[in-house]
C-alpha cells in the first residue's frame, strides 16, 4: 500500500526559473508510474500538501488508514510519501499509535520524500520511493515505523531533519535499543479532539507573557525548547511553574534538537516537569498531545499523562507503572 500525502517528492518547479517550486502538485499515481517495482501496488491519495501545513485531522486520517493497512492480509507493507519538513512529527505520531501493531503484524510502515521536486533533472524522489517500496516489501517479519531517504533505512523515531537545503538532509539519532519498543499503541485522537500543546523557546531576554497568554487561552501543555541540556531562563521558569501548579503539562526538551535531555536541573527550576529524553521539541509536542489524550481516555485505570509520556521516552522512574 502506498499512501500519498504530498511534499517536495510530489512538487513541481515554478516558471520563474529561480529554483522555486511548489510542493504537493503531482498525484501519487503519477509518481508510481515513474518507477519500476515487482510488487502490486494499491495507492491511496490521502492529501497533496506542503507538509508545513500538516494538520491534526490529516494525522488522524493517516493513523486510521495505516491501521487498516496493517490489518489487511493482502498488504505486505506500507509506504507513505510525505514532505520532509514535518516527516519526523508524523514518524513520531505513527510510532506511538501504530508502532506496536506494525511489530505485531510484522509489517513495515516506511515514510519517504525528496529534497528536489519531481521535475528536477536530479530529482531524488523516484529512487527514494523505489528504495522505500523495496524495503517495505521485505519479508523479514520485522515491522516497525521507518523512514527511507537515500538508501539507508532510519528507525522513524530516530529520524531528524538536520539541514534545510542539502539533498542529504536527514541524520539518525542514536537511541538505546529498547527505546519506544512498547507493544500497546495509544489511541488516535479524533479530529478536533487533539489536546492543545505549544512549544515555547528559551533564549536571551526571554519574557513570560506568552506563557501567561497561552494559559489564559486554555493551552493544556507546553514543551519547553530549552537551551543546552534543557535549561530555562529565569524569566520563564516562574510562569511555567505556575502553569504546572494550575494543572498544565510541561515537558523540558532542548532547542538543540539532538542528544538526551533527562533528570532535573541543578538550579532546581521546573523540578516537576518531565524531561523529553531523545525527543526534540517537535516530536515531544506530538508525544505530549498523545499522552494527554490517552490519559483523558484512560478513566478507571487512571494513568496520568506523565505515565504515558514516560513510557514513550523510557523515563525509568515512571516506566514500570505501565
Ligand atoms: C514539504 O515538507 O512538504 C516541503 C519540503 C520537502 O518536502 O522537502
Amino acid at each position: 500500500m502506498v499512501i500519498g500525502t504530498g511534499g517536495t517528492i510530489a512538487g513541481l518547479r515554478t516558471d520563474s526559473g529561480n529554483g522555486g517550486y511548489q510542493a504537493g502538485q503531482v498525484p501519487i499515481s503519477t509518481l508510481l508510474a515513474q518507477i519500476e517495482t515487482k510488487f502490486s501496488i494499491k495507492n491511496i491519495q490521502l492529501s497533496n500538501i506542503d507538509s508545513c501545513d500538516l494538520s491534526e485531522s490529516l494525522l488522524s486520517k493517516l493513523g486510521v488508514q495505516v491501521r487498516m493497512g496493517l490489518a489487511d492480509p493482502e498488504v505486505m507493507g506500507i509506504v507513505i510519501t510525505h514532505g520532509t519538513d514535518t516527516m519526523e512529527e508524523t514518524a513520531t505520531f505513527l510510532e506511538i499509535v501504530c508502532g506496536g501493531s506494525s511489530r505485531k503484524f510484522g509489517k513495515k510502515v516506511v515514510l519517504t520524500g525528496a529534497m528536489l521536486p519531481s521535475d528536477h533533472p536530479q530529482a531524488d524522489g523516484p529512487q527514494n520511493l523505489s528504495n522505500a517500496i523495496e524495503f517495505a516489501g521485505k519479508r523479514d517479519g520485522q515491522g516497525g515505523i521507518w523512514a527511507v531517504m537515500g538508501s539507508k533505512p532510519i528507525p522513524g523515531l530516530a529520524l531528524v531533519k538536520g539541514h534545510g537545503s542539502h539533498v542529504d538532509a536527514f541524520f539518525e539519532e542514536t537511541l538505546p535499543n529498547d527505546w519506544i519498543q512498547v507493544s500497546n499503541d495509544l489511541p488516535i485522537p479524533p479530529d478536533n479532539q487533539w489536546p492543545w500543546v505549544e512549544i515555547i523557546t528559551s533564549h536571551s531576554g526571554a519574557r513570560p507573557e506568552t506563557i501567561i497568554f497561552l494559559e489564559d487561552h486554555g493551552v493544556q501543555g507546553i514543551v519547553l525548547a530549552g537551551t543546552g541540556a534543557g535549561t530555562v531562563h529565569e524569566n520563564l521558569a516562574p510562569a511555567l511553574e505556575q502553569f504546572m501548579e494550575a494543572g498544565g503539562a510541561v515537558v523540558r526538551a532542548s532547542r538543540i534538537g539532538r542528544g538526551y535531555i533527562g533528570g532535573t536541573l541543578a538550579n532546581g527550576r521546573l523540578a516537576k516537569a518531565l524531561s523529553a529524553g531523545y525527543l526534540n521539541p517537535a516530536k515531544a509536542r506530538i508525544a505530549l498531545q498523545l499522552a494527554l489524550f490517552a490519559a483523558a481516555q484512560s478513566g478507571a485505570n487512571s494513568l496520568s499523562w506523565q505515565d504515558y509520556f514516560a513510557r514513550m521516552v523510557s523515563l525509568s522512574e515512571f516506566r514500570e507503572v505501565i
